[in-house]
Parts: structure tokens; C-alpha cells; sequence
């Protein structure tokens, strides 16, 4: 049987200079879609997984989410005073338990790879989810729970993918797909943004990862690849040879919030998805014309 994963990472310490001047004083990771920030999507992703542990590679200006995951005094006593319950209940159902969040910096910006490593003496000897907060999805259940169905009858490494636009795949990291279904294929092989014509597939790696401690090693002599940072998919490659790597083609849909039309998109996919929102917000898109405008 496979090794129980109890630890996920989220590396939060990205600058978000694609969403200038919002992300000025504001961590990317606190946007958010409807009314929930990025940060909490992953979270709950993580915990519907059975997640217990979340570490968070944080960096400068990046206090507020260490702030999110805490308990705000004033703010509780306020709504309770006010007799606002079902609110304070559902900030305190966001909440992960007390002692189980831990927090570290990225002190430089080297890398998705070099954010991984930052959490290896957190994460220690044990297998680990990496959730990028980015990449929010409509999944059922949650794209972690699927890979972590199919972890439970595999050893290894599991990484979720999704198929984009052939025009898209030098923005990603893609897999070279051996045999097996959409839920547990072999891995054999994968490249971090490659050219359109040098991509081997356009299954994509869409930021959820279950991962063996072994992958820290080899992120400490990684050497620089693709943008000149230190890149994940460059370690997993190199973790292949030693270790099976499986793909999850999961039931659901990504949303790349670390891109502008991403995350636009994803308000108003999220919006109509709210049962507390879409009638309200469906009469104010009628009342758009927007047959006129498109
Ligand atoms: C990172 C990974 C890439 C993955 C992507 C998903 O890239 O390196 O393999 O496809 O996240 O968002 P980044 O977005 O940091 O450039």
C-alpha cells in the first residue's frame, strides 16, 4: 500500500507581475474569484483530499495570507454581536485546524522548483501534495481526491493533467503518455514549455502533484532550465528514471487564474455555478445585451 499523504505545499511566493498594479501591495494569491481568494480554492482542494498539514512558500508581501488562515478576534465578535452566524460559521469551516499550517520563505525567485525544496525540511521524509494556486478547477470530486484514488493503487508519483490548445503548450509544463486509462497512464517523459512543433502531446501539467521526498535531492543540484529558473518538471524528469510517474487525465475543467482571460472567466464560470449568485447574476448579463457588444 501506498505511503499516506498527509503534507501539501502551496508555493505562494510568485510576484504576479501579470496582474499589475492590482498585485502591487497584495499577494496574487489573495485575488479573488465570486468571494473566495485563490489561496482558499487550493486549501479546500487540499482538505477535501484528506489533506492534515498545509505548507505555505511564501516571500515578501505575503503577510496577509498568514493572516487569512488565522482566526481574526475582532471580526467573529463583531458578526457574532450581530447575530450574523451562518457567516462566522463559514469563516471558521475555512479555517485548517490550529498547529497544522507551517510557513517558510522563498528568499529568492528562482523557480517553481527552487519554491518545492524551500519545503523539504517541513514536508521531511514523506510523500507530499504541490497544489499551485493559479490553477483553480470545477472538478468532481476535487482533481487532488482523483489523484489521490488513483495514488492509493499505485506507488509513486502522480501528476494531474488536462488537454489544452495546441497553441498553448509552450506556456506549460506537457507528458509523454504511455499506456493506461485517462485515470492512472505511465508517464514517460515530460518538458517544461516547449515549442508548439517540439511539444510530445498537448496533455498539460495543470499545478497538482503528488510527489516522493526523493524529488528533494534532486532539486538541490537542479541547474536552471527553461526562463533561467529552476524548473520542477526538469527534477520529476530526472526522478523518472528511478521512480514510475503516473498521469491522471482527471474529470473536470482548469481555470489559469495566473492569466487575465483565466481568471475572468473563471468569475463568471464560479458566479453561475453559485446557486446564491446565478439568478442575479444571469438578469444582470441579460440586461448587458451582450449579443451587442460581442
Ligand atoms: C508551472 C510549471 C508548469 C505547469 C504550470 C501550471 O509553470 O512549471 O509545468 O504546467 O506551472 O500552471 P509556471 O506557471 O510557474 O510558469
Amino acid at each position: 500500500m501506498s505511503k499516506r499523504v498527509r503534507t501539501a505545499v502551496f508555493p505562494v511566493a510568485g510576484l504576479g507581475t501579470r496582474f499589475l498594479p492590482a498585485t502591487k501591495a497584495m499577494p496574487k494569491e489573495m485575488l479573488t474569484v465570486v468571494d473566495r481568494p485563490l489561496i482558499q480554492y487550493a486549501v479546500d482542494e487540499a482538505r477535501e483530499a484528506g489533506i492534515e498539514h498545509f505548507v505555505f512558500v511564501t516571500g515578501r508581501n505575503k503577510g496577509v495570507i498568514e493572516d487569512h488562515f488565522d482566526r481574526q478576534f475582532e471580526l467573529e465578535a463583531t458578526l457574532e454581536s450581530r447575530g450574523k452566524t451562518k457567516a462566522l460559521e463559514e469563516l471558521q469551516k475555512d479555517l485548517p485546524s490550529a498547529g497544522r499550517t507551517s510557513f517558510t520563505r522563498q528568499q529568492e525567485p528562482l523557480g517553481l522548483g527552487h519554491a518545492v525544496w524551500c519545503a523539504r525540511d517541513i514536508v521531511g521524509d514523506q510523500p507530499f501534495a504541490l497544489l499551485l494556486p493559479d490553477m483553480i478547477f470545477q472538478a468532481k470530486p476535487g482533481v487532488l481526491k482523483q489523484m489521490m484514488d488513483a495514488y492509493e493503487e499505485r506507488a509513486g508519483n502522480i501528476v494531474g493533467v488536462e488537454e489544452c490548445a495546441w497553441e498553448d503548450v509552450s506556456s506549460y509544463g506537457v507528458v509523454v503518455r504511455g499506456d493506461g486509462p485517462d485515470e492512472g497512464f505511465v508517464i514517460n517523459g515530460m518538458v517544461e514549455k516547449p515549442k508548439r512543433e517540439e511539444a510530445p502531446s498537448n496533455l498539460f501539467i495543470s499545478g497538482r502533484y503528488i510527489l516522493q521526498p526523493e524529488i528533494f535531492a534532486l532539486l538541490a543540484e537542479q541547474t536552471r532550465g527553461a526562463g533561467g529558473e529552476i524548473q520542477l518538471t526538469d527534477a520529476m524528469q530526472s526522478l523518472m528514471g528511478q521512480q514510475p510517474f503516473t498521469g491522471v487525465k482527471y474529470r473536470g475543467k482548469v481555470y489559469d487564474c495566473g492569466s487575465k482571460l483565466g481568471f475572468l472567466t473563471a468569475n463568471v464560470v464560479f458566479a453561475l455555478d453559485r446557486p446564491d449568485i446565478r439568478p442575479g447574476f444571469i438578469e444582470e448579463l441579460r440586461k448587458l445585451d451582450l449579443e451587442d457588444k460581442l
